[in-house]
């Protein structure tokens, strides 16, 4: 049975929007580096670690986050850092998953679907995985036409087959692109069932710029 805390922190996390929702401790100890640089950036920290702590407490159904935006401004910067707390949480054994006979460690991978999905089956092998992090999921746009559109295909697969398991993602399009460009109900999934969607605003210029 649930403690009372334990209720109230699920009702929480239902409700609070990302900056509001509690920080687990281990995350709010994290060395976190992400510099904000423009008001366009302010929610991206705040959504990064309420999304890690909502992962380590299990609690649902905030399962995908999606980082959108233009180039250069720390989307994986700071979404490699979001893996490496969570591995952290992990060894510690912070984080575990439940199964029929007791609990064992998460597993995780990271990857870019031009390199990493080039065989029909890779979409299947990473669906089984706890977290992914998919790195540019819109990254198949820049490739010639034939590997580009079977690139988005599979990542299009790739999300369908995730919808109810921890995901990171960022891109360099808005989900209006994404829309057009790879899947009409992946971009609507983006926001539906509790999803995180952070979308940096095109005026936000490049880190190296600033
Ligand atoms: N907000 C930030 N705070 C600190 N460093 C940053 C920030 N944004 C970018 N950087 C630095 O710039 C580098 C490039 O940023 P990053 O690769 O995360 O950009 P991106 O948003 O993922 O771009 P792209 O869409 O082209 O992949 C990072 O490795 C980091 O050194
Ligand atoms: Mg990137």
């Amino acid at each position: 049975m649930q403690s009372t805390a334990q209720l109230l922190r699920t009702d929480r996390a239902l409700t609070a929007s990302p900056d509001e929702a509690e920080m687990h401790p281990h995350v709010a100890e994290w060395p976190w580096r992400f510099e904000v640089y423009h008001p366009g950036l302010r929610e991206v920290l705040p959504a990064v670690q309420a999304w890690c702590s909502a992962v380590i407490r299990r609690e649902p159904p905030r399962r995908w986050l999606s980082l959108l935006g233009p180039s250069g401004v720390g989307k994986t910067h700071i979404l490699k850092q979001a893996l490496s707390c969570l591995r952290s949480a992990t060894a510690r054994g912070l984080w575990k998953i439940p199964t029929a006979t007791g609990q064992r460690s998460p597993e995780m991978a990271h990857l870019i679907p031009a390199v990493d999905l080039t065989d029909f089956r890779a979409p299947h092998d990473y669906a089984r995985y706890d977290l992914i992090y998919i790195e540019d999921i819109g990254s198949g746009a820049t490739l010639d036409k034939g590997a580009g559109a079977v690139t988005r295909s599979r990542v299009a697969e790739l999300l369908q087959l995730r919808s109810n398991k921890w995901t990171l993602m960022d891109a360099n399009l808005y989900r209006r692109e994404i829309e057009h460009q790879l899947d009409g109900r992946i971009a609507s999934r983006l926001k539906r069932d509790g999803s995180w969607m952070v979308e940096v605003p095109p005026e936000v210029g490049d880190y190296w710029d600033r």
